[in-house]
């Protein structure tokens, strides 16, 4: 589904990731893992192409999708879940998902019901404001808003950061929903061992910006534990 080959990327002089290759199967939810700025997030980036990269190629169904312009992902079915959310506090949870389907590339007008279902609380918050939302709730919301495009292919950065551990469950069971009932692909962002475990079917460690662990989900070895993850 997505195919990343020896990617590197530098903020100016520096060199953040280094011959990055990793690839996400369909349906199933790939846990990009390693410790706090080995560069998790700047590769979500390169992916949603906000940051350029100096060399490597990112192809999502056999199609370079490299150099396309960010605004173009939802389009192709590329949907976001930035780090650290990125709602619209001023604007209502009704309003934020709006937005969400201003981008949706089928033309539907309307959020789908199933995100209501998903996320039965935002039904009941659709006209309180974001920013007056749990960080739980708000986080609940940017996956609601990204899963208004309509999307194939869905990237989480650190969904269970900073969020009480119901909230987090039931993200848990979202993800589960959308890889194993309806086929989307997911790459996970995740510092948590057990959540990754517990959803992931793949992962890769990044450690200093490159892959130095690679594998189903059931390899993850105590050793690489220690050596690449924060316990
Ligand atoms: N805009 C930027 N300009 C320069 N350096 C940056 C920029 N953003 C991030 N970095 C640096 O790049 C490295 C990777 O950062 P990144 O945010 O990708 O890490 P991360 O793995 O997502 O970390 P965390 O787990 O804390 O979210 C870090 O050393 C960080 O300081
Ligand atoms: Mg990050």
């Amino acid at each position: 589904m997505l195919k990343i080959e020896n990617l590197n990327q530098y903020y100016k002089q520096s060199h953040t990731l280094k011959d990055v290759s990793l690839e996400c199967k369909k349906g199933k939810c790939t846990c990009l893992m390693g410790r706090n700025g080995v560069g998790k997030t700047t590769l979500s980036k390169v992916i949603m192409g906000l940051l350029g990269v100096q060399s490597g190629r990112i192809l999502f169904k056999g199609n370079d999708i490299t150099a396309i312009p960010p605004s173009a992902r939802a389009s192709i079915a590329i949907g976001y879940v930035p780090q650290g959310r990125e709602i619209f506090s001023s604007l209502t949870v009704r309003e934020n998902l709006q937005i969400g389907i201003l981008s949706n590339r089928n033309g539907i007008k309307k959020v789908p019901q199933i995100i209501y279902e998903l996320f039965p609380i935002l039904k009941e918050m659709h006209a309180r404001k974001g920013g007056d939302l749990s960080g739980g709730q708000q986080q609940q919301l940017a996956i609601a808003r990204a899963l208004c495009i309509e999307p194939e292919f869905l990237i989480l950065d650190e969904p269970s950061e900073g969020i009480q551990p119901n909230i987090v469950a039931q993200i848990g069971d979202v993800i589960d929903y959308l890889t194993k009932e309806k086929g989307i692909t997911v790459l996970l962002i995740e510092q948590k061992l057990p959540f990754a475990r517990r959803h992931g079917d793949d992962f890769y460690i990044l450690d200093r910006g490159s892959v130095t662990a690679k594998g189903e989900i059931k390899e993850l070895s105590d050793e690489i534990i220690k050596q690449y993850l924060s316990v």
